[in-house]
């Protein structure tokens, strides 16, 4: 496989980007080698500037779960695009996405649109102080929300990736409010009730996918909401990546815990920048100009993006059978990975929720982030490579979660898990 033009385009990025990428992950620190650049997709496959062809696992990072270039979005943003880029006034487009986002979620009653998750949560954030009148969150080791200053403390995913749970920049005052717990362990939660009286909210992925895959017990998760409710806390969850990836209907219809705010990012978009959070009314009723809480975006509702989020809601709302067909495909594939590797000594944990699968070089139940620290990263590195060769491209860490399109078919499926077994072997092979 040659690499030679993306080689050269990296190399030219990098005098004019830092890294020579616009987000961290993408630059390939944690497996090594050099970040394919990519010229177009089609479907399933991505093509990079060399004219290689690669089934995509990796989707943008989520939002594609009708693979590239779906024609009913291509459809919506050529036709949005005709009546102009953008307004900055109210929009027809704006009120139905809404429609369609709050039909989807008991438990919001409004929603505002934001250009990305981490505004999203970061508003979220801003909302639920305002609410509550308190100043102290909570979130979970390992959970990525954004890189907003707050919440950029032992986050997963990039800020792991690169030995960074905080950032440089970051000043300690700022991150002062934010108390930390562990993924799937209650008591962590109690401790932090018992250190603050003054806890605005708990944030968390109910379905992680940024310390790799973990979905949070349900009998945890129901823990946690009693204990919000003892203590007047909002819950909620970041459902930047999960929503809309594991079910239409939230992390809520699949536990049946109900959060009081939810994230929204990534699927909603259907391709182009949108974020959302939402809440119940008398929530949303303190956020701008209805109440105090101020909260802004020259390019929020954006008409163009409204309408690629439409069709790809719209989309998945018509099909029910979707996301059941999605996990099933990501189960196969999960595990035939396992089949594969355990054919040669080496124990994996998989997982998969709708169209999102995850696997850990490990030989234990991964439940949280020190669990996920304990996988073999060495080999996960020499398993990325490899597939790569053979045109399969996954997420370029491990603390990543995998994507499954409605156009990955069965047969694509098949071939990765041959290429995994091939890559096992050759392993054993020494
Ligand atoms: C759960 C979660 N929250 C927030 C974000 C931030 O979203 P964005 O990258 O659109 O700012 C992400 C991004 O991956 C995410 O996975």
């Amino acid at each position: 496989m040659s690499t030679q033009a993306s080689t050269k385009a990296f190399k030219e990025a990098q005098t004019l980007i830092p890294g020579g990428v616009n987000s961290p992950v993408r630059a390939f620190k944690s497996v090594g080698g050099i970040p394919i650049f990519i010229k177009e997709g089609e479907g399933a496959y991505l093509t990079d500037v060399d004219g290689n062809k690669y089934v995509d696992f990796v989707q943008s990072w989520g939002p594609l779960i009708f693979g590239h270039r779906d024609a009913s979005i291509e459809k919506a943003v050529i036709e949005a695009v005709k009546h102009g880029l953008s307004f900055g006034a109210p929009t027809l487009a704006e009120t139905e996405l809404a429609k369609l986002v709050v039909s989807c979620f008991d438990s919001i009653d409004k929603v505002r649109f934001v250009s990305s998750g981490t505004e999203a949560v970061m508003s979220a954030i801003r909302l639920a102080r305002g609410f509550t009148g308190r100043d102290d969150i909570v979130k979970f080791t390992g959970c990525y929300h954004g890189h907003s200053d707050a919440l950029l403390v032992e986050a997963g995913s990039g800020a792991v990736t690169f030995g960074n749970p905080s950032s440089p920049g970051v000043p300690a005052d700022f991150t002062k409010h934010t108390l930390l717990a562990d993924y799937n362990d209650i008591e962590s939660v109690k401790k932090c009730f018992e250190d603050s009286k003054n806890i605005a909210c708990v944030i968390i992925e109910p379905i992680a996918g940024n310390m790799g895959f973990i979905p949070a017990q349900k009998r945890f998760l129901e823990e946690l909401r009693a204990l919000c409710d003892i203590h007047g806390t909002l819950l909620i969850f970041d459902e930047v990546m999960s929503g809309f990836r594991a079910s239409l209907n939230g992390a809520e219809s699949i536990t049946g815990v109900k959060p009081d705010m939810l994230t929204l990012g990534k699927v909603i978009g259907g391709g182009m920048p949108v974020g959302a959070f939402g809440a119940r009314n008398e929530i949303m009723a303190m956020l701008s100009p209805e109440g105090p809480v101020y909260q802004a975006g020259t390019l929020s509702g954006n008409p163009v993006a409204m309408a690629a989020g439409f069709a790809a809601l719209t989309k998945l709302k018509e099909d029910t059978e979707l996301f059941s067909t999605l996990e099933s495909r990501a189960m196969k594939l999960v595990e035939g990975m396992k089949k594969a590797a355990q054919a040669y000594g080496v124990e994996i944990q998989i997982n998969a929720i709708g169209s999102m699968f995850g696997f850990f070089f490990n030989e234990n139940e991964v439940l949280n982030f020190a669990d996920a620290q304990t996988c073999d990263a060495e080999l996960f590195a020499k398993f990325h490579a490899y597939m790569l060769e053979k045109g399969f491209y996954f997420a370029c860490s491990l603390y990543e979660t995998g994507f499954i399109s409605t156009a990955v078919t069965d047969a694509m499926v098949d071939e990765t898990i041959k290429a995994t077994a091939s890559f096992f072997k050759e392993q054993s092979n020494g």
